[in-house]
């Protein structure tokens, strides 16, 4: 890497999360790595900006917000919200976390297609796709289902196929069927505006290889990746979507939107420029080729020929500089399995916020990260062992040893001199700063956390050797255990500015009870002596096992079994369940008559004009009558519910919908979709009777 002398610009990014779900704990691998590389920049004094913001665009946003009643606009000021202050609560740092819906993107990003298409990059061809005729949209390949064309798998996506692997085209799939509509989708042709990327192979074989400077941008194993996909043939790129679509529109094509993924990289120049205006940066000076200012963003290695290809491409040809480097890492792992909602380990972040602390994740993330693009296994056994070993048994260790004798005993203030007798290990411990700081800036978290621990068990073996809980007593030893209880709380400091990329929380309370001002890098130069210290309070909590099972409990319990009328289509990565979900927390008799559950008799069902999923049920209690919407379209046909009878939870509270009001619910076993059975009492059961 070439690290400049002095004060370097630096602009780092994170990928931007889509605005249309939750922040989990895999999420957080990227944020968390990110906010410890800029953390450890700017303690180094330089001039360095984090970047995000909410990926807006694409069809799953505007078709959520369909489904709940509200404008993606409304959706996606929330999922702002909730976001950002997932974001904070694990104490990542943005210098700005935007939108990509805002009028800087719109700006940026219609530039950039403009400036492409003036410079004869873009392409325009009509293609044949699969539309919605009753929901009348082209259909993204993840809203096609059907069997595959392989090995006949049933409910499988338009793309890939879960049992077999195999990828295909969705018009090769069996029986497709609309995810949205449930209709059968009709092939259609439409204009599609296409960027010529097959035309930027030589530039991009240069760049992948020798970046702007003569290095790599790239990791040695993604290197290797863009290598196999040159050898493959680069494809020209489809960047244009139909309406309806939450997007920009396509200067001079009405109805055609620029497709997500292109406006989405251009978000983080957009966040950028944003910040640029309020604090009077020079947009133009970290924008341009050939300045002095370095770009880098943080990736998983599930989009890396978007940032890699498609992205270096864009900016290339379109006037703007490339990146520095591009840094991809793994996938994360939970107890050695891919998360999963059945099994508790898709955790989400506010999930964790309730039941242990955001510093722990960081520093257990850190523990495991290192520079390459390996997966990592949060393995809550050892997870709780190494944050109890590590933190409080290691790191608190030294403090709580030696800061209450300096405080009883010596007024709080610290020896005035050292003994010469302590430099050589307080000298080893001021030393490693450097080597430090190199792993922090390889991004060799693991490296750096271990040698840290190993300074804390030098730090621990000395005061264990000089017993200051011993000599205290002897007024003899007064001045020596004044110095070597102040020798400890300067080894603590230490560590403190070691751990502090990783803790900026703890490391803040141990800057206010040592009173002193933030540590950065510099610090390692210097030593406390005569200084007055504040008292000290704990800093951290052991993890008992019990808080790792209740997140596990409440990560299963917060997804909940499908009800009819919120299920939606399996999401990307998580595969369909065939096992049945494990059995939910036990509840007393009491908890369960609260559940009103009453025999109803179906007397209308109807269709629900602009729902894709919903049909309105008139229910018949034995005199009383309900009005229930009830998610079960996908399965089963008005006229053949009608004067069934079923099972209803009578007492729920009534629920506002965008249709209307929905006054108790049906129960019905399955996933969902066609894998769904409504629940039908044995024969003689009359409407109104109570089940218990
Ligand atoms: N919106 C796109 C990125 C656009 S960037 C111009 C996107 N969003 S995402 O929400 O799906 O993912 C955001 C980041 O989190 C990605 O870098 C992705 O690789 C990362 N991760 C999402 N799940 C993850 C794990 N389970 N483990 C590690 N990282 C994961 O992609
Ligand atoms: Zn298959």
């Amino acid at each position: 890497m070439t690290t400049r002398q002095g004060k370097r610009k630096i602009l780092v990014t994170s990928a931007l999360p889509y605005a249309n779900g939750a922040i989990h704990i895999g999420h957080l691998v990227e944020y968390i790595q990110t906010d410890i590389w800029v953390r450890h920049q700017k303690m180094g004094g330089h001039e360095c900006y984090y970047i995000c913001a909410d990926d807006t665009h694409g069809t799953p946003v505007m078709l959520r917000a369909e489904q709940e009643g509200i404008t993606p606009e409304a959706l996606i000021e929330r999922m702002h919200a909730e976001h950002l202050r997932d974001f904070t609560d694990f104490h990542i740092a943005f210098d700005n976390y935007y939108s990509t819906n805002s009028p800087e993107n719109r700006e940026l990003a219609q530039g950039i297609y403009t400036r492409l298409k003036e410079d004869g990059f873009i392409d325009i061809r009509s293609i044949e796709q699969f539309y919605d005729p009753v929901k009348e949209m082209f259909l993204p390949d993840r809203y096609i289902k059907g069997e595959c064309p392989r090995c006949h798998a049933t409910d499988q996506y338009g793309d890939a196929c879960e049992g077999c692997g195999a990828t295909y085209s969705p018009t090769e799939l069996i029986d497709p069927v609309s995810v949205i509509s449930g209709a059968t989708p009709v092939k259609k042709h439409s204009d599609h505006h296409f960027f010529r990327l097959g035309q930027c192979r030589p530039f991009l074989e240069q760049w992948t290889r020798h970046g702007e400077n003569g290095e790599s941008p790239l990791q040695k194993e993604a290197a290797n990746k863009l290598e196999e996909w040159f050898e493959a043939g680069l494809r020209d790129w489809d960047i244009s979507r139909d309406a309806p679509y939450f997007g920009f529109e396509i200067p001079g094509a009405p109805g055609k939107y620029l497709y997500v993924w292109l406006d989405a990289p251009i978000g983080y120049m957009a966040s950028f420029k944003n910040l640029c205006d309020r604090e009077r940066i020079d947009f133009d000076a970290w924008w341009r080729p050939g300045g002095d200012t370095e770009l880098y963003h943080f990736i998983g290695k599930d989009i890396l020929y978007f940032h890699a290809l498609f992205w270096p491409a864009t900016l290339h040809f379109s006037g703007y500089r490339t990146p520095s480097k591009i840094f991809v890492h793994g996938f994360l792992t939970v107890n050695g399995q891919k998360m999963s909602k059945s099994r508790g380990t898709f955790i989400n972040a506010r999930t964790w916020l309730k039941h242990l602390d955001p510093e722990y994740l960081r520093y257990y993330f850190a523990a495991k990260l290192n520079e390459r693009i390996e997966d990592l296994d949060l393995n809550l056994d050892d997870f709780t062992a190494r944050v109890n070993s590590d933190l409080i048994g290691k790191y608190i260790n030294i403090a709580s040893r030696t800061a209450g004798f300096i405080r009883k005993s010596f007024g709080g203030r610290l020896a005035a001199t050292l003994d010469p007798r302590d430099t050589a290990l307080l000298g080893a411990l001021q030393e490693a700063a450097a080597t430090l700081r190199q792993y922090y800036e390889e991004r060799r978290y693991s490296e750096a956390v271990r040698h840290i621990m190993d300074l804390a068990d030098q730090a621990n073996a000395y005061i264990n050797e000089r017993e200051p809980w011993k000599t205290i007593k002897d007024p003899a030893l007064r001045a020596r255990t004044h110095q070597v209880c102040s020798t400890g709380i300067n080894l603590f400091r230490l560590l403190t500015l070691y751990l502090k990329p990783i803790l900026p929380r703890l490391a803040g309370q141990v800057e206010d009870f040592l009173n002193i001002p933030p540590l950065c890098w510099e610090d390692a130069q210097t030593l406390l002596t005569g200084h007055e210290i504040k008292p000290y309070r704990h800093l951290a909590k052991r993890i008992e096992a019990r808080q790792t099972e209740a997140l596990l409990e409440d990560s299963r319990e917060s997804m909940g079994t499908p009800s009819p009328d919120t299920h939606s289509p399996s999401r990307h990565g998580e595969t369909q369940q065939h096992t049945p979900p494990p059995i939910a927390e036990t509840i007393t008799i009491d908890d369960f008559a609260r559940i009103d559950l009453r025999v109803a008799r179906i007397v209308a069902a109807e269709h629900v004009e602009g729902a894709d999923k919903l049909l309105r049920l008139t229910l018949d209690l034995g005199g009383e009558k309900r009005n229930v919407f009830a998610g079960i379209k996908s399965k089963y046909k008005p006229d053949e519910l009608v004067g069934r009878h079923t099972v209803m939870v009578a007492n729920l509270a009534p629920r506002k919908m965008r249709f209307g009001i929905s006054e108790g619910m049906v129960l019905a076993a399955g996933p969902g979709g066609k894998d769904l059975w409504l629940l039908q009492p044995d024969e003689g059961a009359q409407a109104g009777m109570r089940i218990k």
